[in-house]
C-alpha cells in the first residue's frame, strides 16, 4: 500500500500522516525533513544555494538516514535542528535546486520500493509515488496554517511573530508552487481536503474512510 499526502506549509500533513502510519502499522516518511536536513548541512558548511559545484560535492558527502522518524546526517541526530526558523526560512531556496530534488526523489523512491508506506511532501502524488494507491492533497487557509504553526513553534520554545510567520508561509508556498522542477501541485487523481475547519481527528478519520473504500 502506498499513500501520498501533499499540501502547503502547515496544512497538517505530518501530524496526520504520522498518526495514520501508526494506525495502519506502516512506515511514515517525512520528505520535508530530508529537504530541511540538506538545507541545514549547506547552511552549517556555508554552501550557498547558488554554488552548484559545492552542492554537488556536498551531496556526495552527506549520509542521510531515517530511523524511526529520527533523521541523521553523517550519524548525527538533527531532528530538532532542522525545525529551526533559520532552516525554515531557507529551505525552499535549496528545495528548488534540481540536483537536490533528483538526489532526494531517488532516495524516496528507493525507500518506498520495498514496503507499505505513507509519505508526505509537495511532489509525492505527482512525482515520487506517481502510482500511489491513495493520493490526498491537504489545504487550509493561510491564517489557519499560521495559527497552527505558531502553536507548534511555541510548544518547541520558539517565540515568533504571527504576522512574520504568515508572511513566511506565503513566501514559502509561492517559491514551492512556482519552481520549475516538481512544484507543489495537486495530482490530477488526488482527493483534496480543506482542513481549515476540521480537527486532526476529523481529518484522520476522513482519510481512513477513503483508504477503506480504496
Ligand atoms: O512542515 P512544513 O509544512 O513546514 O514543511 P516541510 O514538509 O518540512 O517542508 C519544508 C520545505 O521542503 C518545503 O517548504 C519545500 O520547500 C520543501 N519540500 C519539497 O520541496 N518537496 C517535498 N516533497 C517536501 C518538502
Amino acid at each position: 500500500m502506498k499513500i501520498a499526502i501533499d499540501g502547503p506549509a502547515g496544512s497538517g500533513k505530518s501530524t496526520i500522516a504520522k498518526q495514520i502510519a501508526k494506525n495502519l502499522n506502516i512506515t511514515y516518511i517525512d520528505t520535508g525533513a530530508m529537504y530541511r536536513a540538506i538545507t541545514l548541512y549547506c547552511l552549517n558548511n556555508k554552501i550557498s544555494e547558488n554554488n552548484l559545484e559545492m552542492i554537488e560535492n556536498a551531496l556526495k558527502n552527506i549520509d542521510l538516514e531515517f530511523i524511526n522518524n529520527v533523521i541523521f546526517i553523517n550519524k548525527v541526530d538533527v531532528s530538532s535542528e532542522i525545525r529551526s526558523p533559520l532552516v525554515t526560512n531557507n529551505v525552499s531556496n535549496y528545495a528548488k535546486i534540481v540536483i537536490i530534488r533528483e538526489f532526494l526523489q531517488k532516495k524516496q523512491k528507493m525507500i518506498a520500493e520495498s514496503q507499505s508506506i505513507i509519505m508526505d511532501g509537495r511532489d509525492i502524488g505527482t512525482v515520487v509515488l506517481k502510482d500511489a494507491d491513495i493520493k490526498i492533497f491537504l489545504t487550509a487557509s493561510v491564517e489557519e496554517r499560521a495559527r497552527r504553526r505558531l502553536k507548534d513553534l511555541s510548544n518547541e520554545g520558539y517565540d515568533v511573530d504571527k504576522n512574520l510567520l504568515t508572511e513566511e508561509i506565503r513566501r514559502r508556498d509561492e517559491i514551492d508552487s512556482t519552481r520549475t522542477h516538481s512544484p507543489l501541485k495537486k495530482a490530477k487523481d488526488a482527493i483534496e481536503i480543506d482542513t481549515s475547519n476540521m480537527t486532526i481527528e476529523e481529518v484522520i478519520s476522513t482519510i481512513e474512510d477513503i483508504i477503506r473504500r480504496g
